[in-house]
């Protein structure tokens, strides 16, 4: 299965983004778009990555009704994305919908991942504010399961719970994982972080690690280390 090393690109303008992604004349990483930087640049930006060849994972996780999401995932996939997101809460119907949406008329399509439950939402306010009473990780295999019954890819989770969702979905079942660092560098403020050799041990695909490159002195000296440890390559 593939396996890369994805780097958030969390700018809030595209020529910054641009600019950064310029240092890297080697090997061109694989990039993630989010809200920010979508909603400030648009379609544009996802076009001018893919031209320069860089893999695009936009995260713009999705979750309205099925017949919105599919129609908003049929442009997404004109667009030529690698991979895309939705809430695993949007649940099955909408998830196929989505997967649905996406599927190109040649059967091709980006890669569809699920949000199962954010990790800003603590056990303690899932109970509070949505009335959710199961434990946070049963909640987790619960989602990830109706992704995978749905058709969908695989699920964005912490690093900690890759194995624990391989083990319910399958080892083909894909896991992404940010909460990112190195053993030497700042934690800033994700709490359960592991390395990238860690995360490698643990089962995830694909790493998604924002602050420790776009913030380091040397981004593509850091971005090599990540590959380096991740992928066993230089
Ligand atoms: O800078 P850092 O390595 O913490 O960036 C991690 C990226 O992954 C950010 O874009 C953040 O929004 C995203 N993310 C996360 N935790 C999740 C889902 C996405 O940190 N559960």
């Amino acid at each position: 299965m593939a396996k890369d090393v994805i780097v958030a690109c969390d700018f809030s303008d595209g020529k910054t983004c641009l600019e950064f992604l310029e240092q890297f004349t080697g090997r061109k990483p694989y990039v993630k778009i989010g809200m920010e930087l979508y909603y400030a640049e648009g379609p544009q930006m996802v076009r001018k990555l893919k031209e320069r060849g860089h893999p695009v994972f936009l995260d713009l996780k999705l979750h309205d009704i099925p017949n919105t999401v599919m129609k908003s995932m049929k442009v997404l996939s004109s667009m030529n994305v690698d991979m895309c997101n939705v809430h695993a809460a949007g649940t099955v119907p909408m998830m196929e919908a989505a997967l649905k949406g996406l599927t190109r008329e040649d059967g091709s399509r980006p890669l569809l991942i699920a949000v199962t439950q954010l990790t800003s939402t603590s056990e303690e306010i899932m109970k509070r504010d949505l009335l959710i009473q199961e434990p946070l990780q049963e909640v987790v295999r619960h989602y990830a399961e109706n992704a995978k019954t749905a058709g969908l890819d695989g699920v964005v989770c912490s690093p900690l719970e890759a194995g624990f969702v391989k083990e319910h979905c399958g080892n083909d079942f894909i896991t992404v994982t940010p909460g990112v660092r190195f053993a030497d560098g700042e934690k800033g403020d994700q709490v359960r972080v592991t390395t990238p050799a860690r995360a490698r041990e643990l089962g995830s695909d694909y790493i998604v690690v924002g602050r420790p490159v776009t913030q380091a002195d040397d981004p593509v000296a850091a971005y090599r280390r990540c590959c380096e440890e991740f992928l066993n390559i230089g």
